[in-house]
């Protein structure tokens, strides 16, 4: 039996969990715009424009000077590091125009996967070098959360013993180095591909040994949000679930591995549709069990997708490509809440699957 030294003190517990309710207050959840430079450019190229770091700056604008009633519906936005240092149209920093509407920051801390020698290209995450120092200047900049991604292959003899082992401890490594400074989330994502339903037996095994490891690491739940994937086919599967199959299988997972003082499961929204993303959120929140946390969205692409379409690089475009993210914060607000009822005039771009192969964050 080990012994648990002091550590947080309750002064800092009260902030962190406070903090981490203020996220996941009733109808809010996060914005995820941390995408990489990379993966932006993947984004532009879509809409036929140059992947330069104003074209950037210009997109995060459209979506951070959003009319402030935005704060009813996002609690928290998650940001890259090049976009903590940039600044909005109206000239002041992005992280003093999301504070001042009310909404958390948070910050991408990891530093992407690596392959993990003699697996079948099973990856863990890297970064822990200096994040405590990172941790500390980026709290100064104005950050008061920090996610970390983990990402686990669910297929035939995925994932193995060794990545669920290592990826839990890798995760349960940042959350001690961090939680003396943020409210941390911990991304834990399944690539999967054909499997039929149910990675619900993968990500059983990966939450319970993930809450294992964040246990034996002293580390203080309720100032942490999880973020995984919904329970959902592959998609590659011909098979078609229900919400109501998809939403049940993942309420039943959760329950059996995640600990009631957690404050929030945040989903990725991990290639589904906008439209399939917010349905499944609201499905799920009409789940017959009793749900022990908040159940809310940390979406990238099925928040901004619509947007991006809409917007197209053109100055002129900017107020549609805004009430479109608008219009789906508003909706995955409703869904958070088991509230949402879809008109059935969902247009094209929020019903077109968002699945890239191989997805890098
Ligand atoms: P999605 O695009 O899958 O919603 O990913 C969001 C994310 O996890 C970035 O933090």
């Amino acid at each position: 039996m080990t012994h648990q030294y002091t550590y947080l003190s309750p002064e800092k517990k009260k902030e962190l969990s406070d903090i981490a309710q203020r996220i996941v207050a009733s109808g809010k959840g996060i914005l995820a715009a941390d995408e990489s430079t990379g993966t932006m450019a993947k984004r532009l190229q879509n809409i036929k424009v140059e992947n330069t770091e104003e074209n950037r700056r210009c997109f995060r604008d459209i979506l951070f000077s959003s009319d402030p009633s935005i704060a009813n519906n996002i609690g928290g936005v998650i940001f890259f590091h090049e976009t903590l240092y940039q600044k909005a149209d109206n000239g002041k920093l992005f992280p003093q125009v999301i504070k001042e509407k009310g909404i958390v920051v948070g910050i991408k801390v990891d530093k992407g996967t690596a392959e993990l020698g003699g697996t079948n290209g099973e990856t863990t995450t890297q970064g822990l070098d200096g994040l405590s120092e990172r941790c500390a200047q980026y709290k100064k900049d104005g950050c008061d959360f920090a996610k970390w991604r983990c990402v686990l292959k669910i297929s035939n003899g995925c994932p193995s013993a060794l990545a669920i082992a290592e990826n839990a401890n890798v995760l349960a490594r940042y959350a001690s180095i961090c939680q003396q400074v943020f409210v941390l989330v911990l991304k834990s994502e399944f690539s999967q591909k054909k499997h039929s339903f149910l990675s619900h037996y993968g990500a059983l095994q990966v939450l319970a040994a993930t809450y294992k490891a964040l246990s034996d690491h002293h580390v203080y739940l309720e100032g942490t949000l999880l973020k995984p994937n919904m329970v959902t086919a592959g998609h590659a599967c011909s098979k078609k679930y229900t919400p109501q199959e998809v939403a049940m299988a993942t309420v039943t997972a959760l329950r059996r591995t995640v600990p009631a003082s957690v404050p929030g499961i945040c989903f990725l929204s991990g290639g589904q549709s906008e439209e399939e993303a917010s349905v499944n959120l609201n499905a799920i929140n009409q789940v017959p069990l009793h749900r022990p946390w908040k159940l809310t969205f940390s979406y990238g692409r099925a928040l901004q997708a619509s947007a991006l379409a809409a917007w197209e690089g053109k100055a002129a475009n900017k107020k549609a490509a805004r009430d479109a993210f608008c219009l789906r914060a508003k909706i995955n607000s409703l869904a958070s809440k088991g509230e949402y009822k879809p008109s059935g005039a969902a247009d094209q771009s929020s019903m077109q699957s968002l699945h890239t192969s191989n997805y890098v964050y």
